[in-house]
């Protein structure tokens, strides 16, 4: 029956593309689309049909591109050549193209980007061949091009000349290139996206950005920067700068970027943040990997992700938070961490996530806010918790407390309504009585502890045999009281919060 309807569809198909006068070339396969893809071929091959719009030869073997290949195919909107081996693409080998819009040729061995191409293209992608300088008479009359891609190449010098017929660019990829200079200032109006990640660049003059007033998005990690760029546009909402040597971040060289919303210098040489950083849209600020002794001040009230990680942060104070109101997720871990203001986060009120794993705590810190839903206090010194620091924190779903210093619990420290996971390994637990009554209680609610906590439940109380018999007799009837006593048909509410390895 199958076949049957396999074969009907085949016939259907054909009938089809007879209609259409279609014929396929051999190695290809057309589709009624007007598009057509061929494989294990070394040439663009002939007979396609003219009206074709859409040409994939990706995965090829072909050494050359000319112009003769195309002939007749004047419908052509977008051709895909990527990863054929291709060391030249012949001048104007597109020019009978009027309708060409988009032209891939990633992965290739181009040492040039070809010339003459349609001032139709509107995306040209050239990235990961073996360019190694950029001319202007290749971008000629390119006056629609919106996508320009030469990440992968082996650019050295960057010439703003060579780009400035480029009227439309809208995202220019040069990441992955080996620019060290940049010459004169870009005149790219429309430009919404530069992305220069993994150069060797060291500076940028403050003319570079004179004529990018649409740039949005600026990517600058995996460079040699040891400051942040002048004259940065106004319009930016992203800009990364992870991966460079930048020492101080001052609030006088972004003071002017007050739309933007992501800031990343992770790993950089940052000691000091003068002056805080009053950029009023900021909602994510990230210092991971770098020198910071205290944490950053007076940063905007918008502030929802502070990543502050790998750091050399000793305490958490009022001070530095106060303002807060809309941080939601603030990541302290690995840092060396002794003192926690007791009450340091009562303006953050929205905070969900609280990562202070890898430092020095010798106590959960009193009066964190009852907003939380996952607390992450692995490898700190913590020796005990008393229930005042905890029972205020109604929403927490999530406690990490592997690798610390404790050998007991209470039972009044785990009556936390929501809590679904419990990570309690590696502590040197001394398994009494007690203990054993709070790990039954955490599984009657169905608390996820893992398998580590007493996993032999042999209660030691002193040396004799027969005392230890009755102490265990006595804590199996306690243990059959409380599952009469305990509910566990208690109601979560899921709320987000960072799923990260425990
Ligand atoms: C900041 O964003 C607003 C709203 O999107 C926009 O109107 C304004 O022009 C932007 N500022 C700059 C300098 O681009
Ligand atoms: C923040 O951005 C919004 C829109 O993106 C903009 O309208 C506003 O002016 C910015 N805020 C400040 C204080 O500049
Ligand atoms: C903690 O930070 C140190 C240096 O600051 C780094 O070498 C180490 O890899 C970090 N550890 C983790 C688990 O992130
Ligand atoms: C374990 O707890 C019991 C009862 O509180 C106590 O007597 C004993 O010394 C503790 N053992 C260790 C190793 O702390």
């Amino acid at each position: 029956m199958m076949w049957m309807l396999w074969f009907t569809s085949v016939i259907a198909f054909y009938s089809l593309s007879c209609a259409h006068g279609l014929v396929c070339p051999k190695k290809c396969v057309c589709e009624h689309t007007k598009s057509v893809q061929c494989f294990r071929i070394q040439a663009v091959p002939t007979g396609i049909s003219s009206d074709v719009r859409k040409l994939n030869l990706d995965y090829n073997h072909i050494k050359e591109v000319k112009a003769r290949d195309f002939t007749g195919l004047s419908d052509l909107q977008e051709v895909s050549l990527s990863s054929c081996g291709v060391e030249l693409v012949e001048a104007n080998a597109f020019l009978a193209q009027p309708s060409l819009r988009l032209l891939d040729l990633q992965k290739n061995k181009l040492r040039h980007v070809p010339r003459g191409l349609p001032p139709s293209l509107e995306i040209l992608r050239v990235g990961h061949n073996h360019i190694q300088g950029l001319q202007g008479s290749a971008f000629e009359g390119l006056h629609r091009l919106r996508v320009l891609d030469i990440q992968s190449n082996m650019i050295t010098v960057l010439r703003a000349n060579a780009l400035s017929a480029l009227a439309k660019l809208e995202c220019l990829y040069l990441d992955g290139n080996r620019i060290e200079s940049l010459s004169g200032a870009p005149r790219l109006p429309q430009l919404n996206m530069l992305s220069m990640a993994s150069n060797r660049i060291s500076a940028l003059s403050s003319a570079f950005f004179a004529s990018l007033q649409s740039l949005r998005t600026l990517q600058l990690s995996g460079n040699l920067l040891t400051r942040v760029p002048h004259e940065l546009p106004r319009a930016l909402l992203h800009l990364s700068l992870d991966h460079n040597q930048i020492r101080a971040l001052r609030n006088r060289d972004m003071a002017q970027l007050r739309n933007l919303t992501v800031l990343s210098v992770s790993a950089n040489r940052v000691a000091s943040i003068d002056g805080g950083l009053r950029l009023p849209n900021l909602t994510s600020l990230e210092l991971s990997g770098n020198q910071l002794k205290v944490l950053p001040g007076r940063l905007a009230t918008k502030l929802e992700t502070l990543d502050c990680r790998q750091n050399s942060l000793q305490e958490v104070t009022h001070q530095h938070l106060t303002g807060m109101r809309h941080l939601k997720h603030l990541f302290l871990e690995n840092n060396t961490i002794r003192h926690f203001e007791a009450n340091a986060l009562r303006n953050c009120l929205q905070l969900t996530n609280l990562a202070l794993e890898q430092n020095l705590l010798t106590s959960i810190p009193e009066g964190l806010p009852h907003t939380l839903v996952r607390l992450d206090l692995k490898q700190n010194r913590i020796e005990t918790i008393q229930e005042r620091e905890v029972k205020t924190l109604k929403r927490l779903q999530v406690l990490n407390l592997r690798n610390n210093r404790l050998s007991s619990l209470s039972l009044g420290v785990v009556q936390l309504p929501r809590l679904q996971r419990m990570f309690l390994g590696g502590n040197p637990w001394n398994c009494t009585c007690e203990l054993l009554r709070v790990k039954h209680a955490l599984l009657a609610r169905q608390v996820d502890i893992g398998e580590e906590l007493c996993a032999e439940p042999a209660p030691h109380v002193g040396e004799h045999w027969r005392a230890s018999l009755l102490e265990g007799q006595r804590c199996k009837e306690d243990l059959a009281e409380d599952a009469e006593d305990s509910d566990p048909d208690e109601q979560t509410e899921n709320e987000d919060y960072y799923e990260y390895d425990a």
